[in-house]
């Protein structure tokens, strides 16, 4: 293990499909006005809602409601957020949904009581709030298996008008106090949503895997964490109800994306800032930009890495090695990963999202360039990347 850190999750985790008879006691000590935000109503259409009212009534909660979270969230309804929030003076906010609307609330969470630029501080200029400064702290039921934003600080807002899409990575002050996980509450997710959910998953766990050079754990445990979720997606796909699946698929996601295997790695993340610029300009959903756009992302790099591209290949796709050179392996392994994009049924090109040539230019503008874990990509390489995908 290179580095030295610090890992501490402060995140209550409550799972299995029983998890909801925990969420009274699990709100309990946090004050008595709970914001309930949700997005477009799936929510009251699959019975969670009622389940999760029951529990706010249960512990005497006065609840204030804020719904129509949309998938991307929008800095124009981050500040419909802060204005309820303050004018209401709540205590918590319980955000029941998926990434975006666990996003969303921690962006409210730190915007409610700032009085300047919210979009500009924190996303733009990447700071955190400071010691003293009014936070309101946020819980969470989840609804889609993906982002890891149930165990995370991360929170994504789209600026509509600037057409950029950023995230920032929270301290643990605003990390969800405590998540409810019934992978039952996923059955009702439409089945292209599902597939956008583990397919962000995978790229979660790529993107800290392919980086760095040395003996470590984190890659060991990303291994077995990409083995079982491609184990459990071939089953979901086919039996969407498949309790054990959706499960491991539910566990699988939380830990991809909650600082974990992270730990000593440098990262990469590249895919993450294209995918983030297509939706930008396309709201196209964030699994399907990331499919998109990681074919010929990791063709292009994997000459930089090619000892770790090998050994995604033979670990990850059992592909046998049988004397072959480590670029016809890793070579290998990607075209594994791309037929199993198509066979669990994400976008393989872009085009089908939206993407024309046209927008080629401005979302390579709009693409946060970063050194990344093996090769820091110029401006024309993310054009090439970009029309490869199409
Ligand atoms: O709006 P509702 O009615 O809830 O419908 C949602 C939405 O239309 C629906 N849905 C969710 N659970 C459902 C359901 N429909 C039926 N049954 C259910 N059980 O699914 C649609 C997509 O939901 P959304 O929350 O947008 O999806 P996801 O969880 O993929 O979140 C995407 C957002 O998270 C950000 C993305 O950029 C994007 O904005 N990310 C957050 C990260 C983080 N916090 O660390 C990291 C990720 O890389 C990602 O960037
Ligand atoms: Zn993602």
């Amino acid at each position: 293990m290179k580095g030295n850190f610090i890992y501490s999750n402060p995140t209550r985790l409550y799972f299995g499909d029983e998890a909801q008879k925990n969420l009274a006691s699990a709100l309990e000590g946090f004050g008595k006005k709970v914001l309930l935000v949700y997005g477009g109503g799936s929510i009251r259409r699959n019975g969670v809602y009622d389940d999760v009212m029951a529990a706010l009534h249960q512990t005497g909660k006065e609840v204030v409601e804020l719904s129509g979270v949309m998938p991307n969230p929008t800095l124009a309804k981050l500040n419909e957020g802060r204005r309820v929030a303050r004018e209401n003076n709540v205590d918590f906010i319980l955000a029941v949904g998926g990434g975006s609307t666990i996003d969303y609330s921690k962006a409210v969470s730190v915007a409610a009581w700032y009085d300047g630029d919210a979009w500009d501080r924190y996303f733009v200029r990447q700071e955190d709030p400071q010691p003293g400064e009014r936070i309101i702290p946020v819980g969470a039921v989840l609804t889609m298996a993906g982002t890891g934003s149930e165990m995370n600080g991360g929170s994504v807002i789209t600026n509509q008008e600037a057409k950029l899409k950023i995230g920032k990575v929270f301290g643990e002050e605003v990390m969800p106090k405590f998540a409810v996980l019934n992978p039952r509450y996923t059955f009702s997710l439409p089945h292209r949503q599902m597939v956008a959910g583990i397919f962000d998953t995978m790229i979660h766990i790529m993107e800290q895997y392919f980086s760095g050079d040395d003996d470590s754990t984190s890659d060991y445990l990303a291994e077995g964490l990409m083995r079982s979720l491609i184990a459990s997606s071939r089953v979901a796909v086919n039996d969407p109800e498949n309790y054990e699946a959706r499960s491991n698929i539910m566990w699988t996601a939380t830990w991809a994306l909650n600082t974990l295997i992270g730990k000593g790695k440098i990262q990469d993340w590249m895919v993450h800032m294209i995918g983030q610029a297509i939706s930008a300009h396309t709201d196209a959903t964030h699994g399907m930009t990331l499919s998109g756009v990681s074919v010929a992302y990791y063709r292009h790099v994997m000459n930089y890495g090619l000892d770790r591209f090998a050994r995604f290949a033979r670990v990850v796709w059992d592909i046998p090695s049988d004397g072959k050179s480590d670029s016809q392996l890793a070579s290998e392994g990607i075209d594994a990963l791309e037929a199993w994009i198509r066979e669990i049924g994400a976008a393989a090109e872009i085009s089908s999202l939206g993407v024309t040539e046209a927008l080629i230019e401005p979302i390579a503008d709009a693409t946060i360039i970063f050194d990344a874990g093996y090769h820091r990509l110029d401006r024309s390489e993310v054009i090439e990347i970009l029309r490869e995908s199409l």
